[in-house]
């Protein structure tokens, strides 16, 4: 996928799939998949570091994963999310921010919310940088949100999120992410934006859907929200292979002579 397809896309109907990224070995897999596009999402500081929000993630932090998945996907489209504040202090500070990105392999970045970020969005974008929107639930502002929960149920903050989708296309955004908005106004979003929508628990109107890897794999078995489908049940699995192999070590059943130098 390159960003012309975000368009066409669009334009046909036909949805994207996109799934976030942090590391080399399963940037390899994802690469030979059929998954559209990669988001080396700020989550990583949750997922593979063991904070409990986003806003542990540095720009070095997400240079360096940004790194190991453009070598590991290089024929998919990658798409680096700017970390807490990364974008909010001097022009010089933020743009040095997505240049890092940028410069790590990333084809795109993306950032969380309208306010206040649309003069920076125009600039990154004239800058030749492709900007992904992201509202609704803005993990960055978990602080300020009061939790992870459903954003846009008043009439109030659904008019809110729908103004900011709207402000986000004008500054050049070529896709905003929705992020747990009730399907009714993903929906509204999707059918009066002319650039795609992808969704995560925003139900089926978006333009596309992503999903963080490890839910979709099914490696977390204490992580269970309503939007999350698990194609796998990974975390069995893998604990299965792993007891597998400690079994083995013990009852010095492995190595055998197959996998042994004489
Ligand atoms: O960081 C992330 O994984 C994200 C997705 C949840 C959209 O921003």
């Amino acid at each position: 996928m390159k960003i012309s397809d975000f368009a066409a896309h669009k334009k046909s109907g036909k949805k994207i799939s996109m799934v976030t990224c942090y590391d080399y070995w399963s940037a390899q897999i994802i690469n030979d998949s059929e998954i559209d596009t990669v988001l080396v999402g700020d989550s990583l500081a949750m997922v593979m570091h063991g904070h409990p929000t986003t806003l542990n993630a540095s720009v070095s932090l997400m240079a360096l994963h940004t790194q190991a998945v453009a070598k590991g996907a290089p024929s998919k489209f990658i798409v680096g999310d700017m970390p807490f504040l990364s974008y909010r202090k001097d022009l010089t500070t933020n743009m040095t921010a997505v240049e890092k990105i940028m410069k790590a392999g990333a084809h795109a970045v993306k950032l969380e919310g309208a306010k206040g970020n649309l003069g920076f969005i125009r600039h990154v974008v004239e800058s030749g940088v492709p900007v992904m929107g992201h509202i609704g639930l803005t993990p960055q502002s978990i602080h300020q949100l009061g939790g992870f929960k459903v954003q846009g149920k008043t009439p109030q903050e659904y008019e809110d999120i729908l103004e900011q989708a709207e402000q986000l296309q004008t500054a050049g955004c070529f896709s905003i992410v929705l992020e747990c908005v009730p399907s009714e106004l993903a929906k509204e979003i999707s059918e009066k934006l002319d650039i795609p929508t992808i969704g995560i628990g925003a139900g089926v109107h978006t333009d596309g859907q992503v999903l963080v890897l490890q839910d979709m794999l099914g490696m977390n078995n204490k992580f269970a929200p309503k939007f999350l489908k698990k194609y796998l049940n990974g975390y069995d699995l893998l604990l299965g292979a792993l007891n597998d192999y400690h079994e083995d070590v013990v009852a010095e059943k492995f190595p055998t002579d197959k996998e042994s130098y004489s």
